[in-house]
């Protein structure tokens, strides 16, 4: 018989907050049930965590509004849920990213709201509801820099305060970070974390710390 294995050798624990492994026993039984293609919705991708890091010297209003495009299983938003009771929208193409979302999140003891739709289809007035859009390692094809431009200039003229888009930095992101520096008045921030790996990857970042 095999000897029952602690839970959190599937968890990964950085800045007070449980990210979930592949191997972890609740995701297993999530894949096993599901089939089929995901846009790359398949794991907590590292970019997420080098945002926490970033988002934990960020001076957000308490339950601001934040929407979390290309969510994934939430990571950073959950990050500032825990944190901040900010509202948090996780909005994502794949509707079964959901379901790891919500373990994530009720692992994390907190809620994050969820709806399944492209970041193409969001229009002005919804946009104007958040104080921050962010997204992490959501710009990987050439095809979703315009679109990913166009969003983010149609967020800032609705009166978003704050974008944060982080990337590993792959091609597609410079291309849209040139745009955004180029034409909204974005900066790039390089950021490297040590835990729980070593890594480094760049943020856009509009508004917000002005
Ligand atoms: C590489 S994963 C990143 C997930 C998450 N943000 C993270 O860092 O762990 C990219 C996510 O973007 C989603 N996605 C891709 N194209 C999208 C679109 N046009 N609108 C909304 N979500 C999209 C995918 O379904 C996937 O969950």
């Amino acid at each position: 018989m095999k000897k029952p294995q602690p839970l959190d050798k599937h968890l990964i624990s950085f800045m007070g907050i449980n990210a979930l492994r592949s191997s972890h026993p609740g995701v297993r039984q999530l894949k096993r049930q599901q089939q089929g293609h995901s846009a790359h919705g398949n794991k907590v991708w590292r970019s997420s965590f080098v945002l926490m890091d970033y988002l934990s010297s960020w001076e957000i209003p308490e339950r601001a509004k934040v929407l979390d495009i290309g969510c994934g299983w939430g990571l950073a938003g959950i990050y500032l849920a825990k944190n901040y009771q900010a509202q948090v929208t996780g909005l994502d193409i794949d509707e079964k990213v959901q379901p790891y979302l919500n373990l994530q999140a009720e692992i994390n003891h907190c809620f994050i709201e969820f709806t399944a739709r492209s970041f193409q289809s969001l229009q002005k007035s919804e946009l104007a509801n958040y104080h921050t859009l962010m997204g992490t390692d959501i710009c990987f094809w050439d095809e979703m820099t315009s679109p990913l431009f166009d969003l983010i200039a149609l967020a800032r003229s609705a009166g978003t305060e704050q974008i944060l888009i982080a990337d590993p930095g792959r091609p597609p992101f410079w291309d849209l970070a040139e745009r955004c520096v180029a034409e909204l008045g974005a900066e790039i921030i390089t950021r490297r974390i040590y835990e729980p790996w070593k890594t480094e990857k760049f943020i856009l970042a509009i508004g917000g710390r002005d």
